[in-house]
């Protein structure tokens, strides 16, 4: 590599400029982002980024699920390019960082390679992924998933949000239902930068997270069925109270993480009553479950665990509780050459590095299933994410961005002059 491209270093202030900017879109009063996916604050940002990637002279296309590409040219266009990216969608309750920092990042290494003048030897592709997040539509990570082959087309566009929305209605209402088939834009390798979104490296001090494995995600609708009736006169002996026995499973789910120590997590998230009164005993509750582990023999344990807790509260309560699993990602295991490529690279940099596994799912946790790809953390705040208070430092973003650029330069190559 030339010395002009191993000493490059992205524009800081230019990175933390685009962060800044673009959370006005959805930005919200306590300084976090609400930015569902494929909604109008949504189409708000996508339309910035296509500019700002068309600016940096790329050729932006969208696919059928709304994924957007921005294609930089290299110097052999006979091969695919090597990705880099992450979601531009948040949480309800979102920050400015996840995944925003590595999309945005991804922008800024396209647009300092372009200061430089320096030309790769395989093209460089950014990719913004649609509904990252999950809130909105279930599976998270949908659009990746399904470039991945893990589900079609169709049976994601037909997903409906909690107004019966669904996702093919909600890609045309902000005019991003693109003509590419999913899958057609192909990479030879991909690599994403995002927040740690725990406290791991802020507590060790170290600047660059390298991630060589990804907790695998189980996700439910759970349903309970008990009696509405009078909270004045149904004595307690005779209640079949909903809400008494989602207290039981909330809590089942607590002990069953806890008890593999810290290589499970379990989270009840969503608990809907049906017709709340404070003068009805609840008959009807809809809520979810979400446990994870970075070990496939755990997550069985956990499933199994679950059902048996269920069952076993369900028939005490003498209630119906149906629980049903909606998503199962198995937990990742990342490209070996690849993740070697990031450590090798924040070594390069001077950056203290370690290497980290993944709690949060991401879009490189599906492509990771059919091409080598990696994923590069920088340390949050207090360790806090899907959080209107997730905060990173511009130095910690720098280094971050460093990172994934001489990833990716070693990755495409720098073809001589
Ligand atoms: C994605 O944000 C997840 O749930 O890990
Ligand atoms: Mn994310
Ligand atoms: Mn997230």
């Amino acid at each position: 590599m030339s010395q002009l491209a191993s000493n490059l270093q992205i524009d800081s202030a230019r990175l933390w400029g685009t962060i800044l900017e673009t959370a006005k879109f959805g930005g919200t009063p306590k300084g976090g982002i609400r930015r569902l996916t494929l909604t109008a604050e949504d189409k708000q940002v996508r339309d910035w980024f296509r500019a700002a990637c068309e600016a940096a002279g790329c050729e932006v296309h969208i696919d059928a699920l709304g994924s957007m590409f921005a294609l930089r040219r290299g110097r052999d266009m006979s091969k695919p390019p090597i990705g880099l990216g992450s979601h531009l969608d948040t949480q309800p309750t979102g920050g400015k960082f996840d995944g925003i920092l590595g999309t945005l990042a991804a922008l800024e290494v396209v647009r300092t390679l372009n200061d430089a003048g320096i030309e790769t030897e395989l093209p460089i592709c950014i990719a913004n992924w649609t509904n990252e997040e999950g809130s909105r539509f279930v599976p998270a990570m949908m659009a990746s998933a399904a470039y991945v082959g893990d589900f079609t087309t169709d049976d994601i566009l037909s997903r409906q949000d909690i107004e019966g929305i669904t996702v093919g209605e909600a890609l045309d209402s902000i005019g991003y239902r693109g003509d590419v088939p999913v899958g057609t834009q192909k990479f030879t390798s991909f690599v994403e930068l995002h927040i740690e979104q725990g406290p791991i490296l802020e507590a060790e001090g170290k600047t660059i997270g390298v991630v060589d494995s990804g907790q695998g995600v189980l996700w439910y609708d759970g349903q309970i069925t008990g009696f509405e009736s009078h909270a004045g006169s149904t004595p307690m002996t005779l209640r079949r109270d909903a809400l008494a026995t989602l207290s039981e499973i909330v809590l089942a789910v607590e002990r069953i993480a806890r008890g593999f120590g810290p290589r499970a997590v379990g989270t009840i998230g969503e608990a809907v009553i049906a017709s709340p009164s404070r003068n009805v005993i609840p008959g009807e509750i809809a809520f979810t479950v979400d446990m994870r582990s970075a070990d496939a023999d755990i997550m069985e344990h956990l499933h199994k665990a679950l059902m048996d807790a269920a069952a076993e509260i369900a028939a005490h309560r003498k209630v119906a509780v149906k629980i049903e699993k909606v998503w199962h990602k198995p937990p990742t295991h990342f490209d070996k050459t690849l993740v070697d490529a990031v450590e090798t690279a924040a070594q390069a940099l001077g950056y203290s590095h370690r290497r980290i596994t993944s709690g949060a799912g991401h879009d490189a946790c599906n492509l990771n299933t059919i091409m080598p790809t990696a994923m590069v953390f920088v340390p949050c705040k207090d360790g806090i994410s899907h959080n209107e208070l997730e905060d990173a430092t511009q130095a910690d973003c720098t280094a971050g961005a460093n990172v994934l650029m001489h990833t990716v330069l070693a990755l495409a190559g720098v073809a001589s002059k």
